[in-house]
């Protein structure tokens, strides 16, 4: 791929805040994934992020995410309801779930107070937690659910994003579980528009990794080059968070993507 951006990693350890309006994201645990000496296997734990509406006070978090009524409530509405209150993207595995009750009290969240999770896809060391927010909408991949077990027919599709509320939307982006991964997008933070991406980015300078874990490595670099197209930061499934530059083209040098 002749990548038309360049990446830095962004320093610092967890949490990394990424302050914004209408919402800010939070980097509360960096994934890892770190090959053992012997015998091809792999210790890994997936990042865990969590995206704040500015205006949320856990004081007036006690309207319940909707459970089977009314009838008629549609998939979006529900998100967009959900997304008023702290949403978690990806949950890492069981094994680390105290760090993340830890790490979300650090940011002033009780399990209860978290409205939607989104699983980027469904991977256990992605969705391992998934036990500790029964009050929550899930949307796992494709598949969203509300409290109670209510699944919601709804369209996403790489064409479609869900809309959750202003600058904050859903993406398709399939490849690396399959079809049906997703990620999410929020715009306007300090920093740019954060894509929290799962393993479509496996880590930071993973170009020459990522398609050995591809189940569909052409939907992959379809949803990479979407993603490096519109983030100023991508927060990946494993490793640091890393900008994303574009640098003007010079005079007289090949245009983007041009070689
Ligand atoms: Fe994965």
């Amino acid at each position: 791929m002749n990548s038309p951006v360049r990446t830095d990693p962004l320093p610092g350890d967890p949490p990394l805040l990424m302050p914004g309006a209408p919402y800010s994201v939070v980097v509360l645990l960096r994934g890892y994934a770190e090959p053992e000496k012997l015998g091809g296997a792999v210790r890994a734990d997936g990042s865990v992020s969590l995206v704040l509406p500015q205006d949320w006070d856990p004081a007036s978090n006690s309207t319940p995410v909707p459970q089977a009524e009314p009838q008629s409530v549609e998939a979006e509405t529900a998100l967009q309801e959900a997304a008023r209150g702290p949403i978690l993207v990806d949950t890492g595995g069981p094994w680390a779930s105290e760090a993340l009750l830890r790490a979300l009290a650090g940011q002033g969240v009780a399990p209860g107070d978290v409205r939607l999770v989104v699983g980027t896809h469904g991977h256990s060391d992605h969705i391992g937690n998934l036990g500790l927010f029964p009050g929550a909408a899930l949307l796992v991949s494709h598949d969203l659910c509300l409290p109670g077990g209510r699944y919601l027919p709804h369209a996403l599709s790489e064409e479609r994003p869900l809309r959750l509320g202003a600058g904050l939307e859903v993406w398709a982006t399939p490849g690396h579980g399959g079809q049906r991964d997703v990620s999410v997008a929020v715009a306007g933070t300090a920093l740019g528009t954060v894509v929290v991406a799962g393993d479509v980015f496996e880590r930071h300078g993973d170009e020459e990794s990522w398609q050995a874990l591809s189940e569909d490595p052409a939907a992959q670099e379809r949803s990479r080059r979407r993603v490096l197209a519109a983030a100023d930061v991508v927060v990946p499934g494993h490793g640091a968070p890393f900008r994303v530059i574009r640098e003007a083209p010079q005079p007289g040098s090949p245009g983007v993507g041009e070689k």
